[in-house]
């Protein structure tokens, strides 16, 4: 079974989504000692954005960047994305690994009765942080967008961990972090990677 580990907040060691993303990680690393584990920092190492050049094919060593990312995606079983809310959304170097990995013909394809997912049988957890309390609100365009791009992926099993509230004061940020933690479930065995 493989793991791909992402992270992409810009926040380095006082990262909440950084912590939680580790800590369920761990807990799968735990469960599957065998576990393949693949790590991308986004924020380190952002991927181009998604151009004209890049759909031209002029971007060659753009694309190569991308087609690596996408052979990574597609080989992994269980994926944990840490993703921070920022400006109500994704940071913008998550958006970019997401415009890499939606590609048309390999992850999702048109038919005559619509959209359809080609890149199911995954099992996608995000580790979200916001500093406010966005939990059902019309403000969430971070966990609902996620929702709704894997889901069109053909994934439907996303869990989210969540520590919101963070930026209210420090005893917000650790209570709410501390329920994260408690929320991680147990790793269960994938029936597609068994
Ligand atoms: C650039 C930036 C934009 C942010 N935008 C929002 C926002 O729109 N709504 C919100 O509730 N919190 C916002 N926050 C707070 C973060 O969501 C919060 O700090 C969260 O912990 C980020 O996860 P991280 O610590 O892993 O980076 C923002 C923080 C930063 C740095």
């Amino acid at each position: 079974m493989k793991l791909l580990h992402i992270d992409s907040s810009a926040l380095g060691a006082q990262s909440v989504t950084r912590e939680l993303s580790a800590a369920v990680t761990a807990r799968w690393r735990d469960a599957f000692p065998a576990l393949q584990v693949e790590y991308r920092d986004l924020d380190a190492q952002p991927l181009p954005h998604l151009t004209g050049a890049s759909l031209s094919g002029a971007d060659a060593a753009g694309n190569a960047e991308a087609d690596q990312a996408m052979d990574q995606f597609l080989a992994a079983d269980v994926i944990v994305i840490g993703a921070p809310m920022y400006n109500f959304s994704v940071p913008s170097t998550l958006k970019a690994w997401i415009d890499r990995i939606a590609v048309a013909g390999k992850t999702f394809r048109y038919t005559e009765k619509g959209s359809e997912g080609l890149a199911g049988g995954k099992k996608v957890i995000v580790a979200s942080g916001r500093g406010g309390i966005h939990t059902d609100a019309p403000s969430d365009f971070q966990e609902a967008y996620l929702r709704q791009v894997l889901g069109f992926l053909g994934i439907d099993d996303v869990e989210f961990v969540r520590a919101e509230g963070v930026a209210y004061s420090p005893q917000h940020r650790s209570e709410a972090l501390a329920k994260a933690h408690r929320s991680i479930s147990q790793p269960v065995l994938l029936r597609k990677a068994a």
